[in-house]
């Protein structure tokens, strides 16, 4: 990519991966076809749809919308390398328990950004009546008892809240979920489920009440916009000292990444389904980012928000607090002339006047949108590798990217030195 072209015009945003991802799950809940519309093309849905495939149902695109028919549902077991081939496997633990009362999943595996334990998830299934015997990784679960019931979060899990969610949707009596994740996810979770017949009230608040009911109908639904990708246009924005219209997108969700940029200098603005940003020549730095469950700030925005305060005028400091391994662009961002220090979850970005641009490798999905956004504001030109990264979480980005204004394309590399052609759009690791 080459970077230095100022950004401007209108995109549309795309729907939230991290809605459609535990609605795909919650889509085998129902006696009846499921159509999720404008759902988004990236690597991530693709993967839930084999899995789903994969234990019987029917599941097809058509167009931007999936349709999946669950009447072919036959397999409890969830096939090891699809467990471990996406983590958002294990909120299928919930659905196949509450229709099949039996699920054997594999422990799905930490990722680039941390270890992702998932035994919020295990206990709060366990607090409905699932018995779950670990034996070498695999879960071998037992629902022929489950019961409605209380359920405490020690923390609140966005993944294991949604499983309760799920679990609980067809349980005779009402499930209590405490400390209960707050994020627009879990409340359109909500929505998704009523809107199949279900009777859950209280999302987005710290306690989640679950009436169960004798069963789910089909639906049609469209998820809400990805807050995630629209914070990451916005950024792309204003690190350019660009002038941004996104459509599809809310503002309200967006709150805690337009006041940040707000504090940076820019202008940020909502009217109805839109918000519109314009940047000024140069950012100030912010004072102080800490990610926090939501409505705290966002983790996802994390790596984004951080290029845009390696271009800052100032010092910024970002301590994440959400997942432990969460600085993983920080190398490469240095690469490119940022001047960052990181101390345990600590980060200090000294904001540098330009940033030139490097070849660089993409560690994860947020950090490689930081060095997207990082090569749209440097000088010159910037090679990504692992670029198959980003695609788990932003569809066609090349494209979004260049209809304002960006200059993004995607190559095939050969390297000299006779190494193995390194293909900027090569797999995941
Ligand atoms: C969801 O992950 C999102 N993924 C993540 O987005 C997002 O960063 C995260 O929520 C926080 O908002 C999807 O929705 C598919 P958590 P999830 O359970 O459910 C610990 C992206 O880039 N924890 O709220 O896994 C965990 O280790 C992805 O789009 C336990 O200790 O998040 C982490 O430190 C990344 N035990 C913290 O809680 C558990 O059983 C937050 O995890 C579960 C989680």
């Amino acid at each position: 990519m080459h970077g230095g072209e100022r950004l401007q015009g209108e995109v549309m945003v795309p729907t939230a991966k991290n809605a459609v991802l535990p609605m795909l799950a919650a889509a085998i809940l129902p006696e009846g076809e499921v159509t999720l519309c404008r759902c988004p093309a990236i690597r991530d849905v693709d993967a839930m749809v084999d899995i789903l495939t994969t234990l019987g149902c029917s599941v097809a695109w058509e167009g931007e919308d999936i349709r999946i028919r669950n009447q072919g549902l036959s397999h409890w077991e969830m096939p090891d390398a699809l467990s471990h081939q996406i983590r958002s496997s294990i909120f299928l633990l919930g659905p196949i328990l509450a229709k099949m009362r039996r699920a054997t999943v594999s422990y799905p595996g930490g990722c680039e950004i941390g270890l992702r334990p998932i035994d919020l998830h295990l206990k709060g299934l366990r607090a409905l009546g699932v018995r779950i015997m670990d034996e070498g990784g695999r879960l071998y679960c037992d629902g022929r008892n489950m019961h409605a019931g209380d359920v405490y979060f020690d923390y609140p899990s966005v993944g294991a809240t949604e499983n309760v969610m799920m679990a609980s949707a067809m349980l005779k009596g009402t499930t209590v979920i405490h400390n209960a994740a707050r994020e627009p996810e879990i409340v359109d979770l909500q929505g998704f489920i009523n809107a199949m017949g279900g009777c859950v009230i209280g999302a987005g608040t710290q306690v989640i009440e679950v009436r169960g009911v004798e069963a789910l109908h089909g639906t049609s639904y469209t998820p809400i916009p990805d807050r995630i990708a629209a914070g990451t246009l916005l950024c792309a924005g204003a690190m350019t000292g660009g002038s941004i219209t996104l459509e599809n997108a809310s503002f309200y969700d967006l709150l805690p990444v337009t006041e940040k940029l707000k504090e940076m200098g820019c202008r940020v603005w909502g009217e109805g389904e839109k918000v519109m940003l314009d940047a000024p020549q140069r950012l100030r730095s912010f004072s102080q980012l800490q990610t926090q469950p939501h409505p705290g700030f966002p983790t996802d925005m994390q790596s984004p928000m951080m290029a845009a305060a390696c271009v800052a005028e100032g010092t910024s400091v970002v301590i994440e607090n959400v997942f432990e391994n969460r600085f993983g662009q920080v190398a490469d961002l240095c690469r490119m002339g940022a001047d960052i220090r990181v101390n345990g979850r600590m980060a200090v970005i000294q904001g540098v006047k330009e940033m030139h641009g490097a070849r660089v490798r993409a560690r994860d999905l947020r950090g490689g949108a930081a060095l997207v956004l990082a090569g749209l504001a440097a000088q010159g030109d910037t090679l990504i590798d692992q670029i198959a990264l980003i695609d788990r979480g932003y569809p066609h980005l090349e494209e979004t990217i260049s209809a304002l204004g960006g200059r993004m394309e995607r190559v095939q590399v050969h390297e000299h030195e006779q190494t193995e052609v390194h293909d900027v759009t090569a797999a995941a690791p």
